[in-house]
């Protein structure tokens, strides 16, 4: 089941403000300017910003919002709404997106239907036009979709971002990429948020096909027999306690014009459902578990934006997929699996499953000819741990790929930060009767579950994205709902244009 989740038309408007017809018009405001450039506007609204402001009620505090009735009769719209910006130097791409996150929502919740977002770009016009409208779709996102009786809100039928002037034809295409960039988060929060009795391996599959491929790109899903055919035991192992089939989404954007040379592969955890197996986790909180997959989510719907921005270097996707169960036929602890590279891992903890299916995942897309890799996965609890619910933790090696993958998600506005992958963590995987363990115990539990997928890299440059925080809000935000937040799309969409090939 699908929202229009990619379907908000977005116009650039410029000229006089009263002129434009709307149902809310949202401004940012920042906490150190005077009076002076909301002069007229203040006009329009009768002074009640100066009055707010007097008042201590509108301080311009990041997020902060303030309604106010238009008073000037000749005016279009009738309501605006003030919203915190922070301070003049603080305001970049990133800030921008979540300010107009925050407009974005309280539009969507008071059952706006036209918005228009005034862009005050401090920087570069492009990449901030880019970042506003993202941040007013990835705002205004709701997902209603098992909902019989909507009462909630209505959706944004428009947006339009105002300029004081016309614009640039590349902020034209910028807002363009943001409308598309944020609709591609908004499809991938969709696919996470689905439940795992609906959303099977077999039936993210389906949806990959239909979101993914393009004139540009095909998509391939491997069944039973295809995986078995390729020798990935460890997917087969985790997949095996589960009625369910595992999958395999194959994805490829192969441009007309390609460099020669490097293929990136983009590889996403997809674990439909994750109850532990046998290792089973704990009642409070399993219904989480669903949103396992959205590292997979991820990579097809950044194969999707892929497939529309058009770069010219070649990029592949795979995406395993697999319901974590501990059914009759489950691997238990202790069983020894063999990987599709060779290597025989001996599974301590039936829980570590998302490194056991992106070891083979990895191992397949080197098969299928990638160079460089990238995989993203809600891998560990240790990560969240280390990092909460701001910053993805980044791997990988060589230091020089992690950190032009680390300059990319940056751009993107997706945090992400460094964690140390020094050989001794290696050796919390060894394993008395195989090549090494599944687990490697509490200590940098982020990092040994690292050092594992590391064993499945083949030498290649190779970043690991841990969004286990990052991918889900348990608690709403000021500029973004509860639950899937599409972390990945953006920075993974990026990669192919922004890395120096
Ligand atoms: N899917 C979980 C990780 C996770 C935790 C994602 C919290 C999102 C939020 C993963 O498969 C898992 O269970 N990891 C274990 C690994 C452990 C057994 C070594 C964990 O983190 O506890
Ligand atoms: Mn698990
Ligand atoms: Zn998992």
């Amino acid at each position: 089941m699908q929202t229009g989740a990619d379907e908000t038309p977005v116009r650039c408007v410029f000229g006089e403000l009263g002129e434009v017809q709307a149902d809310l018009i949202c401004v940012p405001v920042f906490e150190d300017e005077g009076s002076e450039e909301l002069r007229s506007l203040d006009a329009a609204l009768g002074g009640s910003i100066n009055r707010a402001r007097a008042s201590g009620e509108l301080r311009g505090k990041t997020h902060e919002l303030f309604f106010a009735d238009v008073a000037t009769p000749t005016w279009r719209t009738r309501r605006v709404l003030l919203v915190g910006a922070g301070t003049r130097a603080r305001y970049d791409t990133s800030r921008a997106r979540t300010v107009a996150g925050a407009a974005g929502l309280a539009a969507r919740d008071r059952r706006v239907r036209r918005l228009v977002f005034v862009c005050r770009a401090a920087g570069e016009r492009a990449p901030m036009a880019q970042a506003a409208v993202e941040g007013v779709l990835l705002g205004a996102f709701r997902d209603t979709r098992y909902k019989s009786e909507d009462t909630g809100s209505s959706p944004l039928t428009s947006v339009e971002v105002y300029f004081g002037e016309d614009v640039a034809p590349q902020t034209r295409a910028a807002v363009e990429r943001g409308v598309l960039l944020a609709g591609c988060s908004n499809l991938a929060r969709e696919l996470t948020n689905e439940p795992g009795n609906l959303f099977t391996p077999r039936v993210f599959a389906d949806r990959a096909c239909e979101l993914a491929s393009g004139p540009h790109t095909t998509v391939e899903v491997l069944d039973e027999q295809a995986i078995a055919a390729q020798g990935m035991g460890l997917l087969q192992g985790v997949a095996q306690g589960s009625v369910e089939p595992p999958r395999v989404i194959v994805m490829r954007y192969e441009p007309e014009d390609a460099v020669p040379g490097p293929v990136l592969g983009l590889v996403g955890k997809g674990v439909t459902f994750d109850s532990g197996g046998l290792s089973i986790k704990t009642a409070d909180g399993m219904e989480r578990m669903k949103c396992d997959m959205a590292g997979g989510g991820a990579v097809v719907c950044a194969m999707r934006a892929i497939g529309r921005l058009l770069p010219s270097v070649r990029v592949i996707g795979v995406v395993p997929a697999a319901e974590n169960m501990p059914g009759g036929r489950a691997i238990r602890p202790g069983d020894v699996l063999t990987a599709a590279n060779g290597k025989r891992v001996e599974v301590l903890n039936t829980d570590a499953e998302g490194r056991l299916i992106l070891g083979d995942a990895l191992t397949l897309a080197q098969r299928f000819g990638a160079t460089h890799l990238v995989d993203i996965a809600t891998l560990t609890g240790a990560c969240v741990v280390a990092l909460g619910h701001h910053a993805s933790g980044l791997l990988g090696a060589p230091d020089a790929w992690v950190e032009s993958v680390r300059q990319v998600a940056d751009r993107a506005g997706e945090r992400v930060w460094p964690l140390p992958m020094f050989e001794e963590y290696a050796e919390q995987l060894q394993s008395e009767t195989a090549d090494l363990t599944n687990v490697g115990g509490r200590p940098g539990g982020a990092i040994t579950a690292g050092m594992f997928l590391k064993a499945f890299s083949g030498g290649l440059p190779w970043a690991h994205l841990d969004i286990a925080g990052t991918a889900w809000y348990d608690t709403a935000q000021p500029h973004h709902t509860k639950g899937a937040t599409g972390v990945g799309v953006r920075t993974l969409a990026a990669l192919p244009f922004e890395v120096a090939w």
